[in-house]
Parts: structure tokens; sequence; C-alpha cells
């Protein structure tokens, strides 16, 4: 399987850190220093369907699939403002396709967990080219009364077009139940059987053990993928990790001993989108010309579960339709 298209889309609204320090107890220096994030991108005026339409319809362009032959639609989603229809649904039809579509909650390692599906879906014959969409709105379900977690997270899409072909060359996902750690607690109805009050309760994060949980999946799970694959670090070219924290990403290029140029990052824009992240970089990346042809990929994610996603592959550059304005700034 190889990816063949890619966008992304990232709502209008900048929230700088400052913004944040002004109605809650932070500051810019804290965020930076712990998280490295300085900007995020927050839904105000668009919705997250459209944000995941701009995004699928920038990948099936540049893939030059038509819609109509797309067969099977994957979206990678926590949560949206509908637990029924999925947002697979939503979006599906205004994209012109014409095929089965599902959600999948691989929390901040669903778009990995969706490429392992569409990966076992193409070798097995079922399906040719698929569309992965990972549209996420944390921002909807993060506590904006409480600093822990509301300067975290943010919102946005990526998108990829996958098909037959040379491509990926392994995956590795991972879970293990660690449910207190994270999560976020949606209210359902009363029923006249079950009479206990169901309330939201908004995201809840054990900050440190989530650092030292995912640092030490991470690099566990970079580990064995590259030994796997009769692979070093120093064979990988470039790795695109989950966009949650500069310190998490700094402890994972530590143990691998690799330099910072190949630890690409725009989390200091655009915050923590939870499983957008990895195509939104890998959008920017291959737009702007950084991703090569025959470049070593490493992907690697984390995310509430606990679960855990890392796949390597060779990149196959793409060919981008002329546009009048780039989708959005470069990653850095
Ligand atoms: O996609 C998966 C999502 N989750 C993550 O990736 C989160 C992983 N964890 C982290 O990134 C880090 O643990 C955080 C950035 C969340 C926190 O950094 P930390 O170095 O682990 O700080 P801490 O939780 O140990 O808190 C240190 C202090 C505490 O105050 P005291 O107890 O030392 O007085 C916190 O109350 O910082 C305080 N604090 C804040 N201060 C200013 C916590 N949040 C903030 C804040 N602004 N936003």
């Amino acid at each position: 399987m190889k990816i063949i298209g890619t966008g992304s889309a990232l709502p209008e609204k900048i929230v700088t850190n400052d913004m944040l320090a002004g109605f809650l107890e932070t500051s810019d220096s804290w965020i930076t220093t712990r998280t490295g994030i300085k900007t995020r991108r927050l839904l105000s005026k668009e919705t997250l369907g459209e944000l995941a339409i701009t995004a699928a319809t920038a990948a099936l362009e540049s893939s030059g699939v038509a819609p109509e032959n797309i067969d099977y639609l994957i979206c990678s989603n926590v949560a949206n403002s509908y637990v029924t229809p999925s947002m697979s649904s939503i979006i599906l039809g205004l994209l012109g396709c014409n095929c089965p579509c599902t959600d999948l909650n691989g929390a901040c390692a669903g778009f990995i967990y969706a490429l392992d599906i569409a990966d076992a879906f193409i070798k097995t014959g079922r399906a040719k080219n698929i569309l992965i969409v990972a549209a996420e709105e944390p921002s909807r379900f993060c506590n904006w009364h409480e600093r822990e977690t509301s300067v975290l997270f943010a919102d946005g899409a990526g998108a990829v077009v996958v098909t037959e072909g040379e491509g990926f060359k392994d995956f590795r996902v991972t879970a293990d139940t660690h449910t207190d750690v994270l999560y976020y607690k949606r209210a359902m109805e009363a029923t006249p059987y079950d009479r206990v009050e169901s309330k939201t309760t908004p995201l809840v994060m054990q900050g440190r053990e989530v650092f030292k949980l995912a640092v030490r999946a991470c690099i566990k799970d970079c580990d064995i993928i590259l030994e796997k694959n009769g692979m070093t670090g120093e064979d990988i070219d470039m790795y695109l990790l989950h966009q949650a924290n500069l310190r998490i990403i700094d402890s994972i290029r530590e143990h691998l001993e690799q330099p910072k140029e190949k630890f690409p990052t725009n989390l200091q824009k655009y915050g923590n989108t939870s499983s957008a992240s990895i195509p939104i970089l890998m959008d920017e990346l291959s737009r702007g010309g950084v991703l090569k042809d025959g470049m070593n990929l490493l992907l690697s994610a984390f995310g509430g579960g606990f679960v855990t996603g890392a796949a390597i592959l060779k990149w196959s550059s793409i060919d981008y339709p002329e546009i009048e304005e780039p989708v959005h700034e470069p990653a850095v």
C-alpha cells in the first residue's frame, strides 16, 4: 500500500498562549517551556465536517482518484457533536463517494490504526483505493475553566488517499487498558430502568502519567518495528511523530540518537490536534517538498486507551495540482 494523495485543513481562528493567559491561570512561558506550543487553531466559524471535506478534497485532487473510485472511507475521530450518523457518513455524500464508510476511534493513534486497517483491506483485495480522513475537535471536550488540558489541544483535519503499491513496509499497533489517565465521558439519556445520573465529564488527563506512558510506549514501538525490519534509527530519513509535546518528541529522539532535523514539528503553531496531527504534518511536508521520493519514514503516535501505533514506509513523491495559495504555512 502507498500514499498517493494528501490534504489538510485548519480552522481560521489563531489563539495565542497570551490569549489563554487572559482567562486561565497560565502563561506563555509555562506553555512554551512545558510543551513547545505557541499558538493553536480552534474552530469558531467552521464546522468539523467542513474541515474534513476540505482536507479530503485536497487529498483526492492530489491523488488523481475520482471520489466515485474510492472503495472505502475511514474517518478517524474521537468525538464530534453527532454520535450517529458517523462523521464518515456525513462527509461521504458531500465528497461524492459511493462506498462503505466507518468511523474509527483510536484516540491520537487513530490515523495509524486507520492506515493499518486500510493496508489489510488492500492486501486482501477488499479495496483498491481508500480515503482516510482524520478530523478532530478536542477543543470541544476540554474543560475551558481548567488549564491542564485546554492549553494543549486544538482542532484540525488531515487526509490521505492510499492505494495498491510499494510503500508501507510494516505496522505495529498496541493497546493496553489505562482508561483512568485520559478520558472524556459523555452524558447518556436517562431511561426508566437506569436512574443513575449521567453527566458529561470534560477531558480528564493525568499529564505526567500520560507523558511517561507515551515516551515509554513510543520508544518501544520504534525499537521493535525497526529491529523487525532489519533497520536502525539511522535508516530512517524522517520521523513523523504525533504532535503532542516537544519534550515527548525530544525524549524519543534522544533515545534513538538521531539529529533534530529528522523530527519535523508543527505543534508550535497548531497544538495537539489528536489523530489529525500526523496527516497534517505529512501534508505540509509533502507539499513543501521536504518529503522526497524514496525517503524512509517512521510514523509513531500514542493516545488515550492507552493505544499506540507505528508504521514504516518508503515515501513516493506526489504531484500536487497548481493552487493559488498554499493551504497553510509550512512546517518548521
Ligand atoms: O495526545 C495525548 C495527549 N496528552 C499529552 O500528550 C500529555 C502528556 N503530558 C504532558 O505533556 C505534560 O505532562 C504536561 C504539559 C501536561 C504538563 O507538564 P509537566 O511538566 O508534566 O507538569 P506537571 O503536570 O507536573 O505540573 C507542574 C506544575 C503544577 O503545579 P505545582 O503542583 O508544581 O504547583 C501544575 O499545577 O504546573 C502546573 N500547571 C500549569 N501551570 C501553568 C499545570 N498546567 C498548567 C498550565 N499553566 N497550563
